[in-house]
């Protein structure tokens, strides 16, 4: 194809890709299938990789991998990032109100919109390119985080093109950054299962997203935007607000449907009044309600103070704070043996729930905010996590308080913890404490992970309590016999229980990784030794330099790796669970002229796309790795090879050419 054709057919997909992401998601409202976009996608990359210079910074294949930074660089703000006055009454906002309409007059309208509790961020667009996005800061200058904004689906590389409205030479879009809340509890639910400390709130998880110093971290994130305003313009005139509201999402930008025009101060009280009945049903957390004045000249007129604006208040709802006493603390120890404290707490209402108990995390978490038992706490409800002890009212101290340290040994089964140097978290090693057991089989038995259907809670419990499983392995030495003693166990669940368990053996080497619940080894981590280690044995052997050269294996999860099959008690189980019969399917193709030889891309190739190329290893028996470690056989170079290459040079793996390549697969 030639060099102009193909730049046709690029500008082509990269204005559908455009359509479809903002379909997707600003709109939520896809008109094509995830294949179909796939498809359009991957073309889009082949072209680009083949004509490396027709690659722009808003082509939508430019949204991830920008190389990781020392420090977030500054950026000053065009027009200041203004903070808002707050306000918590009726009485308080009829006096804002009356004010404005004093100073302005009758005719005033205002608009009310949800108070997101996120990061606030100003993008600014100039040509309609996303050039640069900054944090808020101090409202003068603030971080800049655009490598990491441009990895967000809903941000605009590039302001979608609408007739009737000019493209603005200059644009700042001021909005926030949130992550909704049923993305933020499953981004906990996953972090739990690998063991990573979990975020307190949805606000924490957004803000630590966003700042972080390695672009593919925030896209792994799920987080999205509501934009609410704008900064500096150049080549358009907005009378109000308003306007912008509509503007906004012509140009692509997710605003939202929520927002009101209210024409008096009982129509501002009345969408107070609802969004605060709304607030639990919402899919993000909002804090309040933002009231603006709508008419521009009325903002001129008004003008601002210090810090913030005279046309706009942002009314808060009611904390979810709630005062109370601190009872107790007790040690709860979870399926991976991590001991954490739990605070037993004087039950008390917050905004309608009865709280009792709240995770105080670990001990430098109690140290840090100096807890003890019979503290008066403010503690609170966010996000709908477990509540959490926001501080202790040390005015309320009488002396009788008595300070907390974690045992140094495992309150379930008395034997000795774990404690890590630099790592707040401390471990019962035991994977056959009681504690663990229950939970560890649950597990085991997990859909991703062995996959026994039927082998849920209840039963684990009756199992566990019942002295018939007291070990992973005993699952296997169960029998109809055996179960038939259970309550509300009939000969015919017996049965297909054990048909499950008995299916359960054939497995992959990825599951049977992950269902070994090895802290810090999730789906994703169990996959990556699986694939890259290529056995068993070689997990259980893998050096300390071996697992963290596997790209995604940091230095935390290889010491996890090694610590367990390090501990005699679990290379028997393993064991044990193998003898049993458990198998994976074949861990290597053992025919084809490139039987079991494992291959890594690095650049992009000429004559195939990277599917093709894995395709065709994987016909012929080989594997595909998306790292490179000593157990690589061949990394392929093709054009513009990344660090990979420079790691396949130090660890001296054969490196080959595309033509080299071609030719291996031609002759075997
Ligand atoms: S307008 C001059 N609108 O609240 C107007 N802010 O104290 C400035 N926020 O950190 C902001 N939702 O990130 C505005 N609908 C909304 C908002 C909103 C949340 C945040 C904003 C800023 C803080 C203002």
């Amino acid at each position: 194809m030639g060099k102009n054709e193909a730049r046709k057919e690029i500008q082509g997909l990269r204005q559908d890709l455009r359509y479809h992401n903002y379909r997707y998601y600003v709109l939520d409202e896809p008109v094509v299938s995830d294949a179909e976009y796939d498809r359009m996608f991957r073309r889009l990359e082949e072209l680009e990789a083949q004509f490396p210079d027709l690659v722009t910074p808003d082509s939508p294949t430019q949204r991830v991998g920008a190389p990781p930074r020392e420090e977030l660089g500054t950026v000053l703000h065009r027009t200041p990032m203004l903070s808002l006055q707050s306000i918590d009454t009726e009485e308080q906002f009829r006096h804002f109100a009356e004010t404005v309409v004093t100073e302005v007059g009758e005719s005033v309208t205002f608009v009310g919109e949800p108070k997101y509790d996120g990061l606030a961020v100003s993008l600014v667009y100039e040509n309609g390119l996303l050039t640069v996005a900054a944090t808020r800061g101090d409202g003068v200058t603030g971080e800049d985080i655009t490598d990491n904004i441009r990895t967000i689906g809903a941000v605009p590389l590039r302001l979608l093109a609408d007739e009737g409205l000019p493209m603005p030479e200059l644009l700042e879009v001021r909005g926030e950054i949130y992550i909704p809340l049923a993305e933020f509890r499953e981004l906990n639910r996953r972090r739990e299962e690998a063991d990573d400390p979990l975020f307190a709130n949805p606000r924490n998880a957004a803000a630590g997203s966003v700042r972080q110093l390695d672009s593919n971290i925030t896209a792994a994130r799920p987080l999205n935007i509501y934009v609410y305003g704008i900064g500096a313009v150049t080549g358009y005139e907005f009378a109000s607000e308003e306007e912008v509201i509509h503007a906004l999402p012509r140009w692509g930008f997710r605003v939202d449907e929520r927002n009101v025009l209210c024409r008096d101060i009982e129509e501002c009280l009345e969408f107070y009044e609802r969004l605060a009945m709304q607030r639990d049903e919402l899919p993000y957390e909002i804090d309040g309600v933002v009231f603006k004045v709508n008419e521009f000249a009325a903002h001129d007129q008004m003008g601002v103070r210090t810090r913030s604006p005279r046309w706009a208040v942002a009314y808060k709802f009611p904390a979810r704070q709630e005062t109370t006493q601190l009872s107790d603390i007790i040690v709860s120890v979870g399926r991976t043996g991590v001991l954490t404290p739990v605070a037993i707490l004087e039950p008390v209402e917050v905004s309608g729930v009865i709280v009792r108990r709240a995770s105080l995390h670990n001990q430098d978490e109690i140290d840090r905010k100096d807890i003890r038992i019979g503290d008066t706490v403010i503690i609170e409800r966010a996000g709908d996590v477990i509540p959490q002890v926001v501080k202790v009212i040390t005015e309320k101290r009488t002396g009788k308080e008595k300070r907390f340290h974690l045992p140094d040994h495992c309150p379930v089964c008395g034997t000795a913890v774990l404690r890590t140097e630099g790592d707040p978290i401390v471990r019962c090693p035991n994977i056959d404490c009681p504690a663990q057991i229950e939970g560890r089989i649950e597990h085991f038995a997990s859909r991703g992970a062995m996959d026994i259907e039927g082998l849920g809670e209840k039963l684990v419990a009756q199992l566990v309590s019942s002295g018939l499983v007291q070990h992973l392995p005993d699952i296997y030495e169960l029998t109809t016999d055996k179960l038939v003693g259970l309550e509300r166990m009939a000969e015919k669940s017996a049965q297909n229980l054990l048909a499950a368990i008995e299916a359960s053996k054939q497995t992959t080497l990825e599951r049977f990784v992950y269902s070994l619940g090895i802290p810090h080894v999730g789906v994703h981590v169990a996959g990556l030794l699986a694939d890259n280690l290529g056995s068993l044995e070689a997990i259980r052997q893998a050096s300390d330099d071996e697992l963290v050269g596997i790209d995604g294996v940091g230095p935390e999860i290889a010491a996890s790796v090694r610590r367990f099959f390090g501990e005699q008690r679990n290379r028997r189980i393993v064991q044990s669970l193998l003898a049993r019969g458990v198998q994976f399917e074949k861990e290597e193709t053992s025919s084809g002229t490139l039987a079991g030889k494992a291959f890594m891309f690095t650049g992009s190739l000429e004559k195939f796309s990277r599917s093709e190329a894995t395709a065709q290893v994987q016909q012929r028996g080989g594997r595909v790795t998306s790292s490179v470690s000593k157990r690589t056989d061949f990394v392929v170079a093709g054009a513009e090879p990344g660090s990979k290459y420079t790691r396949a040079q130090e660890l001296g793996v054969t490196i080959l050419t595309e033509e080299e390549f071609r030719r291996l697969l031609e002759s075997g």
